[in-house]
C-alpha cells in the first residue's frame, strides 16, 4: 500500500459489519442461541471507523458498549439480522459478516411458556437465510466482501467452499486448534484465504491486533477497486 496517499485509507468508505450472536426465540422466557461475545466484529468495526470509514454495525445481543462514531443497528434474530444486512448492503463498499448466525430457527413460536410435560420433547427448525450468500449473489465488482468461518476438520477445505459458495473476497478461518482463541477470548489465531486461493496463518494475537490485520486486507481489496 501506498502510505503518501493518506493517514485515513478508507475516508469517504462506507463499511457495514455484523457481529455477535442471533437469538432464536423458542417462547416467550427462551431461545436458542450461541457462545459468541461479538468481541471480533466490535473490534473491526471501531478499526474500520478509525481508517476514516463510515460505519453501520449490525449486532446480535451482546454485552459490549458500542465503539465510538459507529452506527449501531440493534437485532435479535437472524431474520432481522437478514433485513438489516440486506438492507444496507447496496450503499456499502466494505460488508464483513462476523455475526455467528444461527442456521436454525423454531418452525412455531409458542405464545405462552412450554410447560414440561412428556419426558422426550422436540422443537421443529427449519433453516435460517443465509445472509452472506444472499449478499455474495448481489455483489458487485467494487465492494469488499468478507466472511468468517469456524471449522473443526478440513479447516482450509471446509472454508474455501465457503469463500467460493458465497462469493466472498476473503475468509477468516478461526482456527481452533489453539486454547486462548475464539468465543469469549480476547485473542484469536486466524488464517485468510483469498479468492486466488492464497492461504496465509497469522500468529495469535488480540482480538484488536487480528482487526487490523483483517483491515489492512481490506485495504488492500479496495484500492483494487
Ligand atoms: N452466515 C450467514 N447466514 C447464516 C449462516 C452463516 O451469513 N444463516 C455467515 C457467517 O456469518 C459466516 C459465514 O456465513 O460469515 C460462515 O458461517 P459458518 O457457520 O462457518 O458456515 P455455514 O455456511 O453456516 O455452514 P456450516 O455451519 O454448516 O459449517
Ligand atoms: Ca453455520
Amino acid at each position: 500500500t501506498n502510505h503518501f496517499e493518506s493517514n485515513l485509507p478508507l475516508k469517504g468508505k462506507r463499511a457495514l459489519v455484523s457481529a455477535g450472536p442471533t437469538y432464536e426465540a423458542i417462547d416467550p422466557v427462551r431461545f436458542i442461541g450461541n457462545h459468541s461475545s461479538g468481541k471480533m466484529g466490535y473490534a473491526i468495526a471501531k478499526q474500520l471507523q478509525a481508517l476514516g470509514a463510515e460505519v453501520t454495525l449490525v449486532s446480535g445481543p451482546t454485552a459490549l458498549n458500542s465503539p465510538s462514531q459507529v452506527n449501531r443497528v440493534d437485532v435479535v434474530s437472524a431474520q432481522q439480522m437478514f433485513e438489516a444486512m440486506d438492507k444496507h448492503f447496496q450503499e456499502s463498499d466494505i460488508v464483513v459478516m462476523s455475526a455467528a448466525v444461527a442456521d436454525y430457527t423454531p418452525v412455531e413460536v409458542a405464545d405462552q411458556k412450554i410447560k414440561k410435560k412428556a419426558e422426550d420433547f422436540s422443537i421443529d427448525l427449519k433453516k435460517t437465510t443465509d445472509i452472506l450468500a444472499s449478499l455474495g449473489k448481489q455483489k458487485r465488482d467494487n465492494q469488499t466482501l468478507v466472511g468468517f468461518a469456524l471449522e473443526t476438520n478440513n479447516e482450509l477445505a471446509h472454508a474455501k467452499d465457503k469463500l467460493e459458495r458465497k462469493n466472498l473476497d476473503f475468509i477468516v478461518l478461526n482456527s481452533m486448534q489453539d486454547k486462548g482463541a475464539g468465543f469469549a477470548h480476547n485473542t484469536n489465531k486466524i488464517t485468510v484465504i483469498n479468492r486466488s486461493g492464497e492461504v496465509t496463518s497469522y500468529e495469535l494475537k488480540s482480538k484488536d491486533e487480528v482487526a487490523k490485520d483483517i483491515c489492512n486486507l481490506i485495504i488492500q481489496e479496495q484500492s483494487k477497486s
